[in-house]
C-alpha cells in the first residue's frame, strides 16, 4: 500500500509534527504491506523529501516530480499539527481528489482546532468546559471585556484561538500583563480566548479506533512544574521539569466514568475519525472540565497518545495498519 507521510506544514508546530512524523515512519518500518514515502511541506506548501526533490500533488492520485516522475498514493498520513492539517485543510484537498487518509475529515478537524468553535459546541451539548469569553478585535471596548473578567476570575488564560503546543498561550494574573498576552494572541489569530484559570490536574485520554472498535483509554496525567504550566518548553525541550504518568492515580470511579462517557460522547458527537487526544481538568473540589479536543494529537517521544494506546494493551504499528488496510480495501 502506497502510503505518502506528510509532515511540517505551515504552522507553529512544524518542528513538532517531523518528530511525530518520525515517530509514525518507525512506527510503519515493522509493516511489510506499507511503502512509504515521506514529503515535508514547508511554510509555502512546497514538498520536498529528504534528497531535496520537489514534489506536486494530486490529481489522479499520483504524487509527481519536477521531472514528471510519478508515484501513485494509496492512503495519506496528514502528519502536520496545525495548519495545514490538523485544521482540515489539506484533508479537503485529499477529499477532493479521492485519496484516503488518517484522521478526521476537513469539517470535525476545523471544528476542533479553532478553540472557540471547539468550545461552542462542547457547551451547546451540555460538556462542561473552562468558563470563558472570546474576544473578536484588539479594541479598547474588547479589552475592557478581559479586563473584567480577570478581576472576576483571580487569573486567565489568553489564547490565540487556532494554535496548539501552547504557542500563542499566556497565563495571566496581573492587569498589568493582560494587555500585551492579548496582543500577542491576536498576532497569531483572528480571535481571542480569554479562560479562567484553573487550580487542576490535567488529564489526557487516548480515544481512537481499534479493529473498528472505539476504544478511550484510562486518562494519563501531565504534571508542569508548580511554578508554570504546560508550556511548549515543559512539553518538548530538554530543560522540560513536567511530569508525565500513563494512568493518573486516585480518581473515584464516578469521575473514571464521567471521563469516558464524555470522551466518547465527544468523539461521536464531533464526528472525529480514527484518532484524538481528548484534555481534561480536574479541579481539588474535584470537579472536571473539557479542556480541548486535539484531531492529530503529538506522538513524539514526550507525547501521551501512543504511550495510553499502548498501555491500553494496544498495538500502534497495528492501530495504524489496521485503519490503512481498511482504507483501501
Ligand atoms: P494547546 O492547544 O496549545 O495545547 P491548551 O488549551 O491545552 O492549548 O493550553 C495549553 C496549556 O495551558 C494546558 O495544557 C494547561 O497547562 C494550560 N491551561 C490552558 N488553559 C487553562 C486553564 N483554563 N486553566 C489552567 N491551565 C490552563
Ligand atoms: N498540539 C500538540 C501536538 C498536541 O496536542 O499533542
Ligand atoms: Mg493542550
Amino acid at each position: 500500500i502506497n502510503t505518502l507521510l506528510i509532515c511540517g506544514g505551515g504552522g507553529s508546530e512544524h518542528a513538532v509534527s517531523l518528530r511525530t512524523a518520525a515517530f509514525i515512519e518507525e512506527q510503519l518500518g515493522k509493516a511489510a504491506d506499507i511503502a512509504l514515502m515521506q514529503v515535508e511541506m514547508d511554510a509555502s506548501g512546497c514538498l520536498t523529501d529528504r534528497e531535496g526533490r520537489v514534489y506536486h500533488i494530486f490529481y489522479d492520485r499520483k504524487i509527481r516530480d519536477e521531472e514528471g516522475n510519478a508515484w501513485a498514493v494509496d492512503y495519506v498520513i496528514p502528519a502536520i499539527h496545525g495548519y495545514p492539517g490538523e485544521t482540515g485543510d489539506l484533508q479537503s484537498q485529499l477529499d477532493m481528489f479521492g485519496i484516503p487518509y488518517f484522521g478526521s475529515a476537513p469539517e470535525a478537524s476545523k471544528l476542533c482546532f479553532n478553540k472557540i468553535n471547539a468550545k461552542l459546541w462542547l457547551s451547546a451539548l451540555g460538556i462542561r468546559n473552562t468558563p470563558y469569553l472570546f474576544l473578536c478585535s484588539f479594541e479598547p471596548s474588547e479589552l475592557d471585556r478581559a479586563y473584567a473578567a480577570l478581576e472576576t476570575w483571580g487569573a486567565v488564560f489568553v489564547k490565540a484561538s487556532n494554535q496548539g503546543s501552547s504557542v500563542g498561550c499566556y497565563k495571566v494574573t496581573s492587569p498589568e500583563a493582560l494587555k500585551a498576552a492579548v496582543e500577542e494572541a491576536f498576532s497569531l489569530s483572528p480571535y481571542v480566548l480569554v479562560e479562567k484559570a484553573l487550580e487542576a490536574r490535567e488529564l489526557e485520554v487516548a480515544v481512537y479506533t481499534y479493529h473498528h472498535e472505539l476504544i478511550a483509554t484510562r486518562p494519563g496525567e501531565v504534571r508542569a512544574p508548580a511554578d508554570t504550566f504546560y508550556t511548549y518548553r515543559e512539553k518538548y525541550t530538554e530543560s522540560s521539569r513536567a511530569t508525565t504518568f500513563v494512568e493518573a492515580q486516585g480518581l473515584t470511579a464516578t469521575q473514571l466514568g464521567w471521563i469516558q462517557e464524555v470522551s466518547i460522547r465527544t468523539f461521536k458527537a464531533l464526528k472525529l475519525k480514527d484518532l484524538s487526544r481528548i484534555d481534561f481538568f480536574l479541579t481539588e473540589a474535584g470537579d472536571l472540565y473539557l479542556n480541548e479536543v486535539n484531531t492529530f494529537p503529538g506522538m513524539t517521544p514526550n507525547s501521551m497518545f501512543p504511550k495510553m494506546l499502548e498501555n491500553h494493551g494496544h498495538n500502534f504499528t497495528q492501530f495504524l495498519t489496521s485503519l490503512i488496510r481498511a482504507a483501501v480495501s
